[in-house]
């Protein structure tokens, strides 16, 4: 006769909010590094690693700005500052991709996007806002919106329609390069 239940069965691995974020920061340092080490005698394969960092940052503002920043409202006073750093960065990967990669511009920029992500994502979010929620926001509300993180990151990536979309817009900057 069974006595115990039986143990659940193993799911993936649960994570906070703030480690799935910082996930995701790594995945965009990864190919800042990638397009680094990659020379312009290949510009076509520079061409997609940025089209690749658009897309993957346009998302990670997308789930910070629809799911973390409004559910930390209460918790930090850091949000305005952060909303406004997207706004930098957006632009800044704008002008990335509307460089030409056969060119030194394209570095520079590159820099630029570097510096500009590493001052929002490791200082005033890894550094300051992310201990800070850590310390006052519940671990179960934490992990819970760590869940739903991984999930519109997942549908975000797996969307054909924001594919198409992002890829549009791509195509539109290039065409407005100057
Ligand atoms: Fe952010
Ligand atoms: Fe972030």
């Amino acid at each position: 006769m069974l006595t115990e239940a039986p143990p659940a069965p193993a799911g993936p691995e649960r994570r906070t909010a703030t480690r799935v974020l910082v996930e995701h920061h790594e995945v965009l340092r990864g190919l800042i590094r990638h397009l680094r080490r990659t020379p312009c005698s290949r510009p076509g394969r520079r061409r997609a690693l940025a089209g690749e960092l658009y897309d993957e940052l346009w998302m990670h503002e997308r789930i910070e700005e629809e799911i973390f920043y409004p559910a930390m409202r209460d918790v930090t006073p850091a949000l305005a500052a952060a909303w406004s750093e997207h706004r930098q960065l957006s632009d800044q990967l704008a002008a990335l991709v509307r460089a030409d990669p056969r060119t030194e511009r394209f570095d520079r920029e590159l820099d630029m996007l570097h510096d500009a992500l590493e001052s929002h994502a490791h200082l005033d979010e890894e550094r300051r806002m992310f201990p800070e929620v850590e310390r006052f926001a519940d671990e179960d509300l934490l992990v819970g919106l760590g869940d739903r993180l991984s999930a519109r990151l997942g549908r975000l990536r797996s969307s054909r329609r924001v594919r198409m979309v992002l890829r549009l817009q791509r195509t539109l900057l290039r065409h407005t390069a100057r």
